[in-house]
């Protein structure tokens, strides 16, 4: 497939779209997470690279890339496509969501639409998402069902939220017990969301 500047205006200049691997430990990280039962929605598959691996663990896998010539690159590749592979071309963010999806995978250190992404798996009930959208550098699995409470809310320790924040809250000393300091607090009104609200 060939496409020239012309027929894709959608990408000049667009960073979100550009397509780079990750190294192999990050992609372990996903692997391990996936149990055989699962059917997992691939959210910027690019080369499909990890959703060939993903395809060889769990029931079924959706993979959405909206980039065409990077999926393409992924479809001519010499090992033929799982038979439980289903890719598509498109925009995930306008896309309705399989219904069947059990786990999410986010592999986009620099996306900016957890939220939405979160959002719309939780509206299909689907519990999980793998992704490094939002700690950068580490994968991790968001349990979406869990309770989030408010940024306020919480004393001392880390804290993470769907908009993609991360942090350390510093306070007392003497609360932070080896125990909350294992915990990453779920948050909403984080003082980013806040930043956000009062520009709008
Ligand atoms: C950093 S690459 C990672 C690719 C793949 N997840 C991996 O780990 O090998 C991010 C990919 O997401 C795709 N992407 C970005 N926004 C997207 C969207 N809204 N819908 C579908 N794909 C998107 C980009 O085109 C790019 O190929």
């Amino acid at each position: 497939m060939v496409l020239s500047e012309n027929t894709l205006p959608i990408f000049n200049g667009n960073w979100e779209y550009q397509w780079a691997p990750y190294d192999l430990p990050t992609y372990q990280a996903v692997l391990e997470q996936l149990q055989p039962d699962d059917v997992v929605l691939d959210i910027g598959a690019g080369d499909l690279r990890l959703a060939r691996q993903m395809a060889g663990i769990v029931r079924k896998v959706y993979s959405i890339e909206i980039n065409p010539e990077i999926l393409a690159q992924g479809l001519e590749k010499d090992e033929p496509l799982p038979g439980n592979l289903i890719t598509i071309c498109g925009d995930a963010q306008t896309m309705d969501f399989p219904p069947e999806i059990t786990i999410g995978v986010l592999l986009m250190r620099h996306c900016t639409h957890f939220t939405e992404y979160a959002n719309k798996l939780k509206d299909i009930g689907c519990q999980r998402i793998i992704t490094n959208a939002r700690w950068r550098m580490s994968v991790e699995t968001v349990d979406l069902l869990a309770p989030r409470i408010k940024f306020e809310q919480v004393k001392i320790g880390s804290y993470a939220c769907w908009c993609g924040a991360v942090g350390f809250i510093q306070g007392p000393l003497e609360l932070l017990t080896p125990e909350n300091n294992a915990i990453i607090h779920e948050v909403i009104d984080c003082p980013n969301c806040l930043h956000h609200k009062s520009k709008n």
